[in-house]
């Protein structure tokens, strides 16, 4: 089960999660990483959920076409959409940009 680290308004937050889990499905049931992570859409068509990867980019897929789309050179800076990405290793992730 992954552990996500997560930065956000100068604090960092921890916890294991479920595989698979999805970040923004999460906060949606008000479970962790709520009520810290931004998102609106919850499917890769606003970019309030974008994430910089700060560790753990490497076990990522590739970013899908909604993420190029939303994202464009952030992509290149490490940033990624939340409610795109179903985690299954640790990851460390920062909306503090
Ligand atoms: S929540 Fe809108 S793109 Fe992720």
């Amino acid at each position: 089960m992954p552990t996500v680290v997560f930065h956000q308004a100068g604090q960092t937050f921890t916890d294991v999660v479920k595989d698979n889990a999805n970040l923004v499905v999460l906060a949606g049931i008000k479970q962790f990483p709520y009520p810290h992570l931004k998102y609106r859409c919850g499917m890769g068509k606003c970019a309030q959920c974008a994430c910089r990867v700060l560790a753990g980019a490497e076990n990522l897929p590739l970013p899908n076409w909604k993420e190029e789309k939303l994202l464009g050179e952030r992509l290149e800076q490490g940033f990624r959409l939340a409610c795109q990405l179903w985690l299954t290793h640790d990851i460390e992730l920062t909306q503090d940009v």
